[in-house]
């Protein structure tokens, strides 16, 4: 099932080929695929704004410590941050009092958790960092769409999902590949960063199944 990169291949690919199936497994949870069909509703689009903020506040913080390092600056890049966007949304979404609604879900403190954990280290923050920002740059954009169309949105309330300061996102894409690609890390430390990456899909799949259960598809 595991198949550990060659040494010669770039750590972006290794990363796609790693999480193949984790991506699949959590792009069909239930949550996710009746959110993206139509079947649920605005309070569920909140809820899962709501865990995302603590998921985000808690990696952002880990760029926070990791752009004192070399190798952890050139990973971080400002454009991408999202804790603001998603402060945006929730005030659109919940009213001024929106702070008051913040809980995060058992699954969801477990992700903190292992944001937490990783502290300052550039090869987890790397897994970490690419399952979310270059998932939100790719399928985050058709879940904008979606959001868009089935829930009524223009643009208030999906601020998330728009980078207002990336006017071309396969370019961008493209460069924070490179990125990764230029880490000089031995192949052990790349089989790390893999690993890592599947937890925080397997983390995600988690979080939408807590989601799942306060908010059933109903049929
Ligand atoms: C309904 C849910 C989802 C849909 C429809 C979706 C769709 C997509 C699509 C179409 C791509 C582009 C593939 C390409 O450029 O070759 C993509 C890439 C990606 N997605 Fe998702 N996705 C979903 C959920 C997720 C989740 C939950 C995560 C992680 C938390 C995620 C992380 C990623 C990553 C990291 C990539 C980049 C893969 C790479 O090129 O290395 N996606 N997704």
């Amino acid at each position: 099932m595991s198949t550990p990169s060659a040494a010669d291949e770039p750590l972006s690919a290794a990363l796609r080929a790693g999480t193949r199936e984790q991506h699949g497994a959590a792009e069909r949870m239930p949550f996710m695929e009746a959110l993206v069909a139509g079947h649920l509703d605005r309070s569920a689009y909140t809820a899962l704004a709501v865990q995302q903020l603590s998921v985000y506040r808690a990696l952002e913080a880990v760029s926070d410590r990791v752009v004192g390092d070399l190798l952890g600056s050139t990973l971080v890049f400002p454009e991408l941050t999202r804790v603001p966007a998603i402060e945006q949304d929730l005030a659109y979404l919940l009213g001024q009092d929106w702070a008051d609604h913040v809980t995060p879900l058992p699954a969801t403190v477990a992700y903190v958790a292992r944001l937490d954990e990783i502290d300052d280290s550039v090869p987890h923050y790397a897994a970490h960092a690419y399952t979310r920002y270059l998932g939100d740059l790719s399928g985050g954009q058709i879940l904008r769409r979606m959001m868009q169309r089935h829930y009524g949105f223009e643009d208030d309330g999906v601020a998330f999902y728009d980078f207002p300061q990336i006017h071309r996102l396969k370019p961008f894409k493209d460069v924070y590949r490179e990125r990764l690609d230029a880490l000089p890390f031995d192949a052990g430390t790349r089989t790390v960063v893999v690993e890592e990456a599947r937890l925080a899909f397997e983390l995600n799949r988690a979080m939408f199944a807590d989601l799942g259960l306060q908010h059933p598809a109903g049929g």
